[in-house]
C-alpha cells in the first residue's frame, strides 16, 4: 500500500498582513497560546504520520531555523513541548517570494517521484475525529491514488477570501472538482465549498507549477496549477471534518488565540 511520509511546509511568505508585528519576526514565529505557529503545524505534520519534513524559508527567517534546531534546547524544553519526539527537519530557502506555487516548487527534489502533502505555515488544524486533518486527506490520497484538496463550506460573506471549487459531490464527503474561482463574488461563485490550503499531492503537479504565469501580485498561484490539473487528470476535494485556523490577518490571529485560549484550561475563564 502507498505510504506517505513527505510534508511540505511552505514558510517564505513576507506577512505584508501583519505588520508592524512581522516586519522583524516570521509570522510563523507568532506565539497561540505558549507555542509559535509552525510549532502546530510540525505537529500535525508529524501526527498524521509524516516523518520527512521540509520546511521552505526565506529572508529574515532564520528564528523558524533556530527554534528546531534540537542542539541548542535543553531537555526540559525537549520533553515538555513534545520538541525531542519532532524528526530532523529539513530547510530550503525560496530566493525571492513569488508566491505559493513558487515556494512549492523549491520542494521539487526533496519530492521526487513521491506523493506528499504541503501544509500552509500559517494555519492550524484542528480535527473533528481521531484522525487528524491531513490524514483525512491522506487517506482519500491512498485510496484513490489521486490528488485531492482539503475543503469546508464557507458562509456567504466570507466566499470573497477563499478559493471557490467548481465541481460535483462524489461519496459522502468527496468532491470531483472542474475548476477553481479565486475569491469570487459570493453571487459569481460556483458553490460555497473553498479551499483551506491543505492539499496531498502527486509529484506531477510540478509539471503543471512550470506551465502557470504569475497571478495577482506578480505571484505564482497554486491554484492555477491545480486548474490546470483538475482541467487535464483528476482532482478531488474532500470536506474536512474540523477546523482550520488561518493566522494571516491581524482580525485571524487574534480571533485564533482567544478561541484557543478560551478552550485550554491553563488560560480559559475560571
Ligand atoms: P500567504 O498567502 O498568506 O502570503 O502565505 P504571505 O506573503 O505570507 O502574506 P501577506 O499576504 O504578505 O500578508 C501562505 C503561506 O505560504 C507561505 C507563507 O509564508 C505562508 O506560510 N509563502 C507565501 C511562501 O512560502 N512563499 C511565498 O512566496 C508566499
Amino acid at each position: 500500500m502507498m505510504r506517505i511520509r513527505k510534508a511540505v511546509i511552505p514558510a517564505a511568505g513576507l506577512g505584508t498582513r501583519l505588520y508592524p508585528m512581522t516586519r522583524a519576526q516570521p509570522k510563523e514565529m507568532l506565539p497561540v497560546l505558549d507555542k509559535p505557529v509552525i510549532h502546530y503545524v510540525v505537529e500535525e505534520a508529524v501526527n498524521s504520520g509524516l516523518d520527512e519534513i521540509l520546511v521552505i524559508v526565506g529572508r529574515g527567517k532564520e528564528a523558524i531555523i533556530n527554534y528546531f534546531d534540537k542542539s541548542s534546547m535543553d531537555d526540559k524544553v525537549k520533553d515538555d513541548y513534545g520538541l525531542s519526539s519532532f524528526p530532523n527537519i529539513l530547510f530550503v530557502r525560496q530566493k525571492e517570494q513569488l508566491g505559493f506555487a513558487d515556494a512549492v516548487r523549491c520542494a521539487r527534489s526533496f519530492v521526487g517521484d513521491d506523493p506528499f502533502v504541503v501544509l500552509a505555515g500559517d494555519t492550524i488544524y484542528r480535527s473533528g475525529r481521531k484522525e487528524t486533518v491531513t490524514s483525512q486527506l491522506t487517506s482519500v490520497l491512498v485510496k484513490r491514488h489521486e490528488p485531492v484538496i482539503g475543503l469546508e463550506k464557507v458562509p456567504k460573506e466570507l466566499i470573497r477570501n477563499y478559493g471557490i471549487i467548481d465541481g460535483s459531490k462524489e461519496d459522502g464527503r468527496i468532491w470531483k472538482i472542474r475548476d477553481m474561482v479565486e475569491k469570487p463574488d459570493p453571487g459569481d461563485a460556483p458553490s460555497n465549498m473553498g479551499a483551506i490550503g491543505l492539499y496531498a499531492l502527486t509529484p506531477d503537479i510540478f509539471d503543471f507549477i512550470d506551465r502557470i504565469k504569475p497571478g495577482k501580485n506578480c505571484e505564482y498561484q497554486l491554484t492555477d496549477a491545480l486548474r490546470l490539473l483538475a482541467k487535464e487528470k483528476t482532482l478531488l476535494g474532500y470536506e474536512i471534518e474540523g477546523k482550520r485556523y488561518d493566522i494571516g490577518t491581524k482580525e485571524l490571529w487574534v480571533s485564533t488565540f482567544m478561541e484557543f485560549a478560551r478552550s485550554d484550561p491553563r488560560f480559559g475563564r475560571r
